[in-house]
């Protein structure tokens, strides 16, 4: 099977419904691309953003793309990619994603966003600043929401789902 890849804003749920689709293609291995750069750098992602800076953090997301379709180890197989949610601003990445895997966007509202991250905040370095988590999140869905809507293959509608009901969406999308 296509390596699977999942885009979308943070807290709309590429974790969790990479997890699932984990569960219901149980052949194909996650890879959280976050984690994996954690892993190769020995560093998490808040430590990477406060020392090095958001454009440093960008080149190690496309590194460790490079490394996981042309490089590395991970080149055979067949993987469900959680990205992180800047992954697509860089466009050598979104070449990778979009020619290497079929590409969902877990399409979520504003609303949803702003009740997922004010339920579940993590330590999100984009989200962090002055503003509040509404006016943060609608800054950056104005310059992202259409890198989104272009890189994907297809469009997955996650306001009204539950995540195992998206993974079952995604799976009836593919080839
Ligand atoms: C980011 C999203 C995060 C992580 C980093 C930057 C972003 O991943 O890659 O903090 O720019 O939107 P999640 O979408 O999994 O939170």
């Amino acid at each position: 099977m296509d390596n699977i890849s999942l885009i979308g804003f943070m807290g709309s749920g590429k974790s969790s419904v990479g997890k699932e689709l984990a569960k219901l293609l149980p052949s194909m291995e996650l890879i959280d691309l976050d984690s994996y750069i954690e892993a190769m750098t020995g560093r998490t992602i808040p430590e990477i953003f406060e020392n090095d800076g958001e454009a440093a953090f960008r080149e190690m997301e496309k590194s460790a793309l490079e490394d996981i379709f042309m490089t590395g180890d991970l080149s055979g197989g067949s993987y469900i990619l959680s990205l992180g949610g800047g992954t697509v601003t860089t466009e050598a990445c979104r070449k990778m994603i979009r020619r290497n895997t079929t590409c969902f966007y877990l399409k979520a509202s504003i609303d949803t966003l702003v009740h997922n991250l004010e339920t579940w905040p993590g330590d999100r370095p984009m989200l962090k600043g002055g503003k509040s988590l509404r006016s943060r999140i609608e800054e950056l869905m104005a310059s992202r929401g259409s890198i989104y809507e272009k890189t994907a293959h297809h469009v997955v509608d996650v306001d009204s789902d539950d995540y195992t009901s998206a993974a079952v969406d995604i799976i009836s999308l593919l080839d």
